[in-house]
């Protein structure tokens, strides 16, 4: 079976979060793809209603694409913290709440632990790719670590501050956004989207 991956030459990132559209056009750049965002098209944002990354990345990617004509590219991600049973998970976004208080959200980490021994986290990522005529294809990507509290660094966004990559010592907040994007859950994702692609 010949499944390599043939990338259109337009994509539309499923995306309404300008830092997203920005960081996936990075990636993208060095394969001469040109990249739309969603907001630009005036396309309205699913609402994610799927139970696991993969279910919502593919949720929004599917919606683009339907809506706009053009094959779309969505990310979904977030942090499962293992002593938590795996939240916030796919709800990583949500536990920000309306003002998307990453502190507030870190806080509520710390206090749900407590004084559980297990501190053990992972980001994950999943990447679809979803054409108008219905078909798609996902990446998925993990990168394993552990929590530390209080928060460090200012670097980053989201639960950055208190999660530690297996073989540092350094929270991602503590990197420079060029060393986290080497080897983080997207560009592990990417990587793998990259691999598929029939240029490669
Ligand atoms: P999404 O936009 O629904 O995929 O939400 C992803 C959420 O997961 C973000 O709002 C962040 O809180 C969290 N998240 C995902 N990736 C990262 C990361 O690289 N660093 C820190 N937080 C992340």
């Amino acid at each position: 079976m010949d499944d390599r991956l043939d990338l259109p030459p337009r994509l539309v990132i499923a995306s309404h979060n300008a830092g997203k559209v920005v960081e996936i056009d990075d990636l993208l750049g060095p394969f001469a793809i040109e990249v739309i965002g969603a907001t630009a098209l005036g396309l309205a944002e699913p609402e994610e209603t799927g139970t696991t990354f993969q279910a919502n990345a593919l949720l929004k990617a599917q919606a683009a694409a339907k809506a706009s004509g053009i094959p779309a590219l969505s990310d979904d991600s977030g942090l499962s913290v293992w002593g938590l049973g795996g939240a916030p998970g796919i709800y990583s976004a949500r536990w920000g709440g309306p003002d998307k208080d990453f502190y507030a959200a870190m806080a509520r980490v710390e206090a749900e632990l407590g004084d559980k021994p297990d501190r053990s986290a992972s980001f994950f990522c999943v990447l679809a790719l979803a054409w108008p005529d219905g078909t798609s294809r996902t990446f998925e990507g993990r990168i394993d670590g552990h929590l530390e509290f209080p928060p460090r660094g200012s670097h980053g966004f989201g639960y950055d501050p208190i999660f530690v990559p297996e073989g540092d010592t350094r929270t991602f907040g503590e990197m420079e956004m060029a060393e986290k994007k080497a080897f983080n859950h997207r560009a592990r994702a990417f990587a793998k989207l990259i691999g598929a692609a029939d240029f490669h």
